[in-house]
């Protein structure tokens, strides 16, 4: 039996946790069994490197060391959730995963392409989802969502390390993402993120249950 894995993707605030939510809902309802992760994280080792990537005093962290410590979340991921989840038939919703790579240390921090595609390969063996739904919205938009939102971790900065980049860092993010979905229009699903809950949610549904 295999199951889905399917991931979501998108800049800061592009609403992302409250879609995996209610889509997480509308599954089980309909008799699925549903694994919800995300990266950097889903396993304790994962969340511990989640909050040393998050850190804001951790302003002289290179691109590669970055790009490693995700990679590092991401191998341990695999093995320890979502592998064991797909071989058992499980559908697996996760908050971001190897395309946040491609445009964060990639389009936006200026990774070689070559290089990512080896840790990939390294980190997953190249397990690649089923699906991505991209929630794609304005920068503005999206960081305006984010300044509004409750801190991760109480007392630490309300804005994390990468919420703290300038809008052309994070304007970079959003075209390698649609770049990403232009290269690969089978797998990667673009979905406007400024339009009403509900109208998303059942934009997002309509595609997944297109691959169940
Ligand atoms: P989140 O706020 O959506 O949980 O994601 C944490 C941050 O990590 C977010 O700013 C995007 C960033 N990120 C990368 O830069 N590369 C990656 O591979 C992943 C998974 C996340």
């Amino acid at each position: 039996m295999t199951g889905q894995f399917i991931t979501f993707e998108g800049i800061e605030g592009s609403g992302k946790s409250t879609q995996i939510r209610i889509l997480a809902d509308y599954l089980k309802l309909r008799g699925h069994e549903v694994v919800t992760t995300r990266e950097p994280g889903g396993t304790p080792i994962g969340e511990k490197i989640r909050r040393v990537l998050l850190n804001t005093e951790f302003k002289n962290m290179t691109p590669v060391t970055e790009l490693l410590l995700y990679a590092a979340a991401r191998c341990q991921h695999v093995q320890e959730v979502i592998a064991p989840a797909k071989e058992t038939g499980k559908i697996i919703l996760c908050d971001r995963y190897s395309d946040a790579t491609t445009a964060y240390q990639g389009a936006a921090r200026h990774i070689d392409a070559k290089f990512l595609k080896a840790v990939h390969q390294l980190a997953t063996g190249n397990l690649k989802p089923d699906l991505t739904i991209l929630l794609d919205c304005p920068v503005e938009m999206g960081l305006q969502r984010v300044q509004e939102r409750e801190p991760e971790i109480p007392g630490l900065a309300n804005l994390d390390r990468f919420e703290q980049e300038k809008i052309d860092f994070h304007e970079r993010v959003r075209q390698g993402y649609l770049k990403i979905a232009k290269t690969e229009p089978q797998r990667v699903k673009v979905i406007d993120a400024l339009a009403e809950v509900h109208a998303i949610h059942e934009k997002i549904a309509e595609e997944v249950m297109r691959i169940l």
